[in-house]
């Protein structure tokens, strides 16, 4: 994030920064957790790229500053580092510094003291003893002395910068934690923020509260109340916003959240393209009607997306098909709307979170510089650049759990927001080949529908990131009622994930898929062979395409 997309993103309720924390990102897988977990803490904090200008940090003026770990040794060449004068900058705001893995490693080397390839290298859950009586990262006597942490690394501290104290070792002696006192300096060889170091998040408290002296000011309330301020301070009392509702919990609660700020002056739009799922259509509208009040127009385009899907095999190209039409609807939407209220539209809603607009560090001799990380697959049903509206964005702080806690304070059902991931593209990535061969979308419709209300019914939708079915373009001979038969094959996936970005495969047990099975297959025509997937993310990928 660019310093100035930082500091006009910063909410009122972080005010000159006094309650803020900044993560400065070097490429660590876990940087997100951090950044969420300081937030689970009550207090907000953001993600900066670990090498952004100094610019970046001026305009926050945070109180505590997270150095994350990386995939790096800060001897490889072209290793990333902080900006040019940031030590000074930190000691003149008052700001604490905290490294973690190879944040810790960068703050001793840059400081004098030395870092080295260890003899031993620590990876996965290791015990570190506290050594120091009374220190301000573990306190006095009280603190279980021995703890178990999750460690990851190769090199170690082996000379400390001047004016340092180790405070804890592993059990085999590496350096785990270092502090100064006096210039607000600290350190942790180990990641305190994932749940592998059981008392992991009463540290980064202790961190925060008694050693920072941050206050747990940020709730969700508080963000609610300042993005509608913000909303209606930014359209002006005769202007009009539309929206694109996917049926998705982000595009749901940005366009719940804007309607209650600016009332029937927001248009939705929710566009039928044929690639729903069961009822989907049906559903989605009486949520938006009877549930939340929202204006929405629904578009019926199936036949003109479908036909335009027609024959058309390739996954990218049914990709650039769905984003052109959706394009096309859109504008006409924005057209007759224009003519309805006789101006046009000013701004669009979008439900871009957090996670899509921060910049990660890329990895040094990548030659790339710092950009914006969203992923081309969001991209899907991207609007026409000539339509010179201007964006609200009123979830870009904000992570996914974040957005559900938002929904819930403004009524949106849980039901809805529980709801699991659906693709863009809706269908059309899990009807493999030709979408409109024969009668596979409904096939698919129904296949999907038993599995998904199976895992309902036994209880276990909430514990399943994502569960769906795939249609497959293959037949295979089966026999049904004394009969041969010679019908096509489907695939059920569920997994478990935390961000979509990795994935386990989810175990049913026998029981459960046996009677799945038999009512697929005793209910849906032109089925008579049901597979699951029981790859992990990676190798594959969540969808099929
Ligand atoms: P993959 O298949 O890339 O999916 O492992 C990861 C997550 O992203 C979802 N997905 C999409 N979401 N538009 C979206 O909004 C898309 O085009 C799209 N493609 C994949 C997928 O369902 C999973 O949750």
């Amino acid at each position: 994030m660019g310093s100035t997309a930082a500091a006009s993103a910063l909410p009122a309720s972080a005010g000159s920064g006094e309650n803020l924390v900044v993560i400065l990102d070097y490429g660590s897988q876990y940087t997100h957790l951090i950044t969420r977990r300081v937030r689970q803490l009550g207090v907000l904090s953001l993600c900066v790229s670990g090498t952004a200008p100094l610019a970046a940090l001026e305009g926050l003026r945070p109180r505590a500053i997270v150095l994350s770990g990386g995939p790096h040794s800060v001897h490889a060449k072209g290793a990333p580092t902080f900006p040019e004068g940031f030590l000074d900058f930190a000691d003149g705001a008052g700001a604490h510094v905290l490294g973690v893995c190879y944040g810790m490693q960068l703050l001793v080397q840059s400081l004098g003291g030395a870092v080295e390839p260890g003899e031993r290298q620590e990876y996965g859950k290791m015990d570190v003893e506290v050594t120091a009586p009374s220190s301000a990262l573990y306190g006095e006597a009280g603190t279980e002395k021995r703890q178990t942490v999750w460690m990851s690394h190769g090199d170690e501290v082996v000379r400390l910068p001047e004016g340092f104290e180790v405070v804890a070792r592993s059990v085999q002696g590496a350096v785990a934690a270092i502090e100064n006192r006096e210039k607000r300096f600290y350190g942790f060889q180990y990641h305190p923020e994932v749940t592998h170091s059981p008392q992991g998040m009463e540290t980064l408290r202790r961190f925060l509260f008694d050693v920072c002296g941050i206050r747990a000011d940020w709730k969700m309330q508080d963000v609610l109340d300042e993005e509608i301020k913000t909303i209606q301070s930014m359209v002006g009392t005769d202007e009009h916003v539309i929206c694109a509702l996917s049926g998705g919990v982000d595009s749901t609660v940005a366009a719940t959240l804007v309607h209650k700020a600016i009332g029937d002056r927001l248009h939705c739009v929710f566009v039928d393209n044929g690639l729903l799922r069961y009822k989907e259509r049906e559903r989605v509208m009486s949520t938006f009607e009877s549930d939340l009040h929202l204006p929405v127009t629904c578009v019926d385009a199936s036949e003109q997306f479908l036909s335009k899907l027609k024959g058309v095999e390739d996954p990218e190209q049914k990709r650039k098909i769905i984003g052109r039409e959706f394009i096309a609807v859109f504008d006409d939407f924005a057209h007759k709307l224009e003519q309805k209220i006789g101006k046009r539209p000013e701004y669009l809603v979008q439900g871009t979170l957090y996670p899509d607009v921060i910049e990660s560090c890329p990895p040094p001799g990548s030659g790339r510089t710092h950009s914006h990380t969203i992923k081309s697959h969001h991209n899907v049903g991207g609007l026409p650049k000539d339509m010179k509206l201007k964006l609200i964005e009123p979830l870009k702080l904000l992570f996914k759990d974040e957005v559900r806690k938002l929904g819930s304070i403004l009524n949106v059902p849980d039901s809805f927001l529980k709801r699991h991931p659906f693709p863009g593209p809706g269908l059309a990535v899990r009807v493999l080949g030709d979408v409109t061969q024969g009668n596979a979308l409904d096939t698919l419709r129904q296949v999907d529908e038993i599995f998904v209300q199976a895992i309902k019914d036994a209880g276990l939708y909430d514990k399943i990131w994502q569960a769906f079915a795939v249609f497959l373009p293959v037949q295979t001979v089966g026999v049904q009622g004394d009969q041969r038969t010679h019908s096509n094959a489907v695939v059920l996936r569920a997994i478990t994930s935390e961000d979509g970005m990795t994935a386990d495969w989810y175990y049913f047990g026998h029981e459960f898929l046996v009677e799945v099975v038999n009512k697929i297959c005793n209910n849906v025509r032109g089925i008579n062979r049901v597979c699951q997937d029981i790859t992990s993310k990676p190798p594959a990928t969540v969808e099929w395409e």
